[in-house]
């Protein structure tokens, strides 16, 4: 490639904008901000309870000063549909819009609605030196023109991209001279060579900035920024648009609204916060990644690798405007075509997501407030003598003595060693919580891990360099953990190692308020003023100001201010964290983070955070599902029952039940509420659970296959309809109703007395799990039965389901036969998988040691195909169901030998063999007649 061609044209205009910024500093300077001296309450302010958010923050002062703009035409004939908002921030006059070059037409001044203030068809402030294509990709120089409204405009600028895969571009936009910051992680592995037949073309102009791609089999524009908004690129405001072909928009989280994004002027910030779910709030997570759907299927993914504080709108359209305030513009850009496959494509960039232990996958049982061992213990043993199926009990920040973490509470806790150990040999699992932050204020040589913390120095520093102290669980003040620190590995794994060793062996760990959540905005002392707590342009994030709720942007950790990091300090932590409890513990980690960044699920679980006990709320959780699968975190779930707030019988009945469908699937509730785990409710609720967690138990071999195909490839476990029918329009809006894997569909009740559902069907074949009736569906509304004790589900024909007999936990359930479901389609056919390992293992595809069988259903006849059977410990089948057996059967075969032991149930037309003894790692044949 040519060399560098913006250095001339840079000395000139450096030189003036130093001026400009000069200007702009004192003005930030002269904005005070009284510091603060009272130690807040995290209590009260904790993000528990919703804040209002303060949209309307005036930027206005950042146009003082600034040279005249050229004047910009072409501002007529820009439908409302089009017009991409010039002046994003504060209210806007003719003249202040007209001062940034940009057009007016005195619409409502409104945010969310059509933009009275925006940018002509040529605004422009780059103009291309050099751009050169070659059969890998385009590489170009573009140098800046005219200067934006926000300091310091970067003055050249590279543009680099790549025909990475056959599904995948990269656009890289960036400052070739000074390296900008860019995301440690989620590492992306460097691609050899480039693809020779992609499915896009990507087109540039020398005239215009930006790119399109094009997808070629429909000649379709799926991205189309050339000339689009008002691409800007200033040190702190980062500013590209695109033309989408689809309004069918979902992801972008973490959000709390339609599963289904609104592209009518709808802004969603990502920061994360630790912030009560609440629609159009930024939340505890930031996923900078849409999918979207044209209708007819095919569907497309655009990832912008930038972890710093942003804002994407989507507009009618329908377009995209990414804003965000630091790094580069990195785009991954993946064509599917199926929405299934541009998450995996998404996963091959992020990270495809861990495979969790097995005994994760049974049920979880939690509260805060236990308040002691004794509590905890009583609660637990009646939900086991109930018949509750339980694998995993946990405590709350309550175990802890005075919520000092790695310390637990020795008089209300007492025996708590004993009480794990007992666990283990039920077979069962125990899980503890971890915050982020540590007390300070204890005596030297009595809190190792404040002591060790200050000796590796291993803690997040204020802007002078000294430990940052704010305020989280711990009575006084806190310190924080610097997860990019590279000692913070030694120092972690040993301090989880010493508290395996001197205190009980927890299986897995809950890190929380990582966001991460601090009480007092910033620090106990406030922070300084700067450009980085103060940016030109905030997003539109919930309290108004960056650092509310969290530490100080100005923070530092060892690989940089807090500002570009802040997204990042879950996934960090997520990753130190499993790292060393696998290596304390030899066991695959078992880890939820309430925060998350894109590539998390490569290495936690994760929870949606502290939810109300509402209906509405219950809803709302399954987009929370859908989207965590979206993003490539699979292993996901809400607090079934609802964490705030006082649940009800008739809610907590059908939570259990939907619960019971999460991937990851928890009971917990806060401190003050009451008792909320099925028996503390009465037998309505016990009922209802039984019945779902049997109905889970036994399914998990198929749900566990379906985390080892996400693990392997990339695939979502939850999904939404439109994944498995991605050519019907009908699906794309439902979110009430999801499945998992392909074949099973789950459909709760989410209104109270309802007991029917009115479910979207989609074309095909379909079995009620309970009766094996047949439902023929056209693509049609279909009402289904649902008593009280009761959700309903379908299974998919074209699918056969590995299951096994439940039990109280999956240590049991895991030396019982296993079963088939086998489920036909129209033609009579079904396929499906089963993977099998002893569920603990770490890297169990790296080391080979496990098994994987294929099922095929032709006709009357079920056969396997041995894949791999590495793993010694014998899949015995006991059962075969066979759904949709329209005639009477008289004889089965097994490998060619007669078989008594089965019944033909002529009003379900199921077909039930029973008491087999095969050992699935051998070839085997199953027919009837
Ligand atoms: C946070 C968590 C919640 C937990 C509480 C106490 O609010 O989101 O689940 O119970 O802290 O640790």
């Amino acid at each position: 490639m040519k060399n560098i061609r913006c250095n001339s044209f840079l000395r000139g205009v450096c030189f003036a904008s130093f001026f400009v910024n000069v200007i702009y500093f004192f003005i930030f300077v002269f904005v005070v901000f009284p510091p603060k001296n009272e130690i807040p309450n995290f209590e009260k302010s904790s993000g528990m309870y919703p804040v209002k958010n303060d949209r309307l923050i005036s930027e206005k002062e950042f146009t003082v000063g600034l040279p005249p703009v050229p004047e910009f035409t072409q501002c007529e004939k820009v439908n409302d549909d089009e017009k991409f908002d010039c002046f994003p921030r504060g209210i806007v006059t003719q003249n202040l819009c007209e001062n940034r070059g940009c057009c007016w037409s005195a619409v409502s001044n409104k945010v969310g609605s059509v933009p009275p203030c925006y940018y002509p068809r040529n605004y422009t402030l780059y103009k291309y030196e050099n751009i050169t294509s070659t059969d890998a990709g385009t590489v170009g120089y573009m140098k800046n023109v005219h200067l934006s409204p926000y300091p310091e405009d970067i003055q050249c600028l590279r543009i680099d991209i790549n025909y990475e895969t056959d599904s995948r571009v990269h656009v890289k936009i960036y400052d070739p001279i000074q390296t900008r910051f860019e995301p440690p992680f989620p590492y992306v592995p460097k691609v050899k060579g480039y693809s020779r037949n992609p499915l896009y073309e990507v087109k540039t102009d020398k005239n215009k900035i930006g790119f399109t791609v094009v997808r070629k089999s429909s000649k379709k524009a799926i991205f189309d920024s050339l000339g689009v908004g008002g691409f800007t690129f200033a040190n702190q405001f980062l500013q590209l648009s695109a033309k989408l072909s689809t309004k069918f928009i979902y992801g972008l989280g973490q959000h709390r609204n339609d599963f289904l994004l609104s592209t009518d002027w709808y802004t969603r910030t990502l920061f994360n916060r630790d912030q009560t779910p609440a629609e159009d709030m930024n939340l505890y997570g930031s996923h900078p990644f849409f999918l979207g759907v044209e209708e007819g299927g095919d569907s497309f993914g655009v990832f912008l690798l930038n972890s710093n504080a942003m804002d994407v709108i989507l507009q009618p359209s329908p377009a995209v405007t990414y804003r965000t305030i630091g790094g580069i513009l990195n785009f991954y850009i993946f064509l599917g075509p199926t929405p299934e496959e541009v998450i995996q494509q998404y996963t091959e960039v992020v990270g495809k997501p861990m495979l969790p232990p097995y005994w994760s996958l049974g049920f979880h049982l939690c509260r805060w407030g236990y308040n002691s061992l004794e509590n905890t213990k009583t609660i637990m043993e009646k939900n086991l003598a109930a018949g509750i199926p339980l694998d995993v009990q946990w405590n709350d920040i309550d175990y802890m003595e005075d919520r000092k973490d790695l310390l637990y509470d020795k008089k209300n806790f007492a025996g708590l060693s004993k009480f794990v150990d007992d666990l283990h040999e039920q077979g069962m699992h125990y899980v503890v919580i971890i915050d982020p932050g540590i007390s300070n204020v204890e005596a030297p040589g009595t809190y190792f891990p404040y002591d060790d913390a200050v000796a590796m120095d291993v803690l997040v520093k204020n802007n002078t360099g000294d430990i940052l102290l704010g305020k989280v669980w711990n009575t006084e003040t806190t310190a924080f953990l610097d997860f990019f620190n590279p000692d913070i590995v030694d120092y972690w794994k040993n301090s989880i190692l010493r508290q395996q060793k001197e205190q009980f062996k927890y299986d897995g760990l809950w890190i929380d308020m990582n966001e991460p959540s601090d009480a007092p905005n910033g620090s106990i002392y406030g922070c300084p003023d700067d450009v980085l707590e103060h940016p030109p342009y905030v997003p539109s994030v919930s309290g108004g100001q960056l650092s509310v709720n969290t530490i100080c942007m100005t923070a530092k950790h060892t690989s940089g201010n807090h500002y570009n990091l802040h997204n990042l300090y879950s996934l960090a932590e997520g990753i130190v964290t499993n790292y060393a409890i696998s290596q304390v513990t030899g066991k695959r980690p078992f880890i939820i983070s309430r925060a998350t960044f894109s590539g998390q699920g490569k290495y936690t679980g994760t929870w949606g955070g502290d939810n109300i006990s509402t209906w509405k709320e219950m809803a709302r959780s399954i987009p929370y599902i859908l989207n965590s699968n979206l993003f490539g975190m699979p292993l996901s779930g809400e607090d079934i029952c609802g964490f705030q707030k006082e649940t009800t019988v008739a809610l907590c009945q059908r939570w259990m039940q939907l619960g019971a469908f999460y991937p990851f699937s928890r009971n917990h509730n806060s401190i003050n509420e009451k008792p909320q785990d099925p028996v503390s409710l009465g037998p309505d609720v016990v009922n209802s659970s039984l019945k779902a967690l049997t109905i889970r138990y036994t399914l998990l071999p198929y749900l566990y296959t379906l985390f080892w195909l996400a693990h392997i490839n990339g695939d979502t476990v939850a999904r939404p309809l439109f994944f498995e029918f991605p050519s019907d329009v009908k699906t794309y809006d439902v979110s009430t109703q999801f499945l998992w894997g392909p074949a099973l569909h789950i459909i709760p009740v989410l209104t109270e007395g309802a007991t029917k559902v009115d479910a979207y069907i989609p074309k095909g074949r379909w079995f009620d799990y309970y009766t094996g009736n047949e439902i023929i569906s056209k693509g049609e509304r279909i009402r289904l039965p649902a008593p009280l004790d009761t959700i309903p589900l379908l299974l998919r024909g074209g699918y056969v389901i590995s299951t096994q007999e439940p039990a109280l936990n999956t240590v049991i359930s895991r030396n019982k036969n296993m079963g088939l479901l086998i489920i036909p389609n129209e033609k009579n056919e079904a396929k499906g998988f089963l993977f099998w390992d002893d569920g603990d293992l770490i890297d169990p595809y790296e080391k080979n040691e496990y098994n994987f069988l294929e099922f095929y259903l032709t006709e009357n006849k079920v056969i396997n195909k041995v894949v791999k059977c590495n793993y010694i410990e014998q899949t015995n089948l006991g059962n075969v169901d066979i759904f949709g057996v329209k005639t009477t059967v008289n004889s089965v075969m097994i490998n060619n030998v007669n078989w008594k032991n089965f019944k033909y149930l002529p009003d379900s037309k199921k077909l039930i063999i029973e008491d087999l003894n095969i050992d699935m790692c051998q070839t085997f044949v199953i027919q009837w007649t």
